[in-house]
């Protein structure tokens, strides 16, 4: 079996667009920020932005006075993005694309970025070598990916479970959060690779009324909902997801809060 590379693409543009993502944007803002911030952007610098979703890095990029190109799969989320920018009286150029296919001449941007964005593309070792092609001599690319250990990591995992298997061509997407795995992607590529390591807090009410939201907002949940409830089958994934919300669950009061770890990857690359 191979991967169906254009039936997958549609499948994450349909994913993207199920719920409400720029809400659950809302709750990785700051990772969107500190991916500015760690791409240095300010004025002078060329950034592109890949699967840059409803602009987590895109605006405050823009805002710190760097020429910004945010690029996405889904239509969708670019007039949200578009929305966005206007309401920060900003101006990006936001453009519909794929990852692992980038409409820009080689050595374009001084940075290139994707938080929680290239980690989707199909093809992890095309898309690698899309974002370094881009990246002019001595650029630094930043990418922010979900480990497989940390809650997201986790809850992909626990959604697997209840599907058909993928084909083993298919990397988990979590695989960019792995330190060794991403040295691998973007072996040949003469960059050199820092890693942190880091996490973000999200909060809400209780684990039930989390799971609740995302299954209203969050697009692969709202997708794995849809798929597996005319089957009746969608009662044992809610019970297992609820059991991980649970386990993870710090809050001592009833409400929820948790750590969802990501790792960040600094590549540069030869001057
Ligand atoms: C979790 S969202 C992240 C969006 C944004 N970077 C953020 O931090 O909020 C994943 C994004 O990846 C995009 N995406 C998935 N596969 C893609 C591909 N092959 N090329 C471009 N964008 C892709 C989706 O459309 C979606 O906007």
């Amino acid at each position: 079996m191979s991967i169906d590379v254009s039936g997958f693409k549609q499948g994450q543009k349909a994913m993207w667009t199920a719920g409400d993502y720029p809400e659950v944007a809302r709750r990785i803002e700051a990772v969107g920020r500190y991916v500015a911030e760690r791409a240095d952007a300010s004025s002078g610098i060329e950034l592109l932005d890949v699967a840059t979703g409803s602009g987590n890095v895109a605006i405050p990029a823009a805002l710190a006075g760097a020429k910004v190109t945010g690029l996405d799969l889904t239509p969708k989320l670019l007039e949200a993005a578009r929305a966005r920018a206007s309401e920060a009286g900003v101006e990006i150029e936001l453009i519909e694309g794929d990852a692992e296919e980038l409409p820009f001449a080689d050595d374009s941007f001084d940075r290139v970025t994707s938080c929680f964005g290239v980690m989707f593309a199909p093809r992890q070792g095309v898309a690698a070598q899309e974002l370094t092609r881009v990246a002019r001599p001595g650029a630094r690319v930043v990418v922010a990916a979900w480990t497989p250990e940390g809650l997201i990591g986790r809850t992909f995992a626990t959604s697997a479970r209840h599907m058909p298997p993928p084909p083993p061509e298919l990397k988990p997407a979590v695989m960019w959060g792995s330190e060794e795995h991403v040295h691998g992607l973007f072996e040949g590529s003469g960059a050199e690779l820092s890693f942190e390591l880091s996490s973000i807090t999200f909060t809400g009410d209780s684990p039930e009324a989390w799971l609740a939201r995302d299954e209203k907002i969050l697009g692969p949940a709202v997708m794995a909902k849809a798929g597996l409830e005319p089957q009746g089958r969608y009662a044992e994934l809610r019970q297992d997801m609820l059991a991980l919300y649970d386990e993870v669950n710090e809050a001592e009061d009833g409400s929820f809060r948790t750590e969802a770890e990501y790792l960040l990857t600094i590549a540069t690359l030869p001057a």
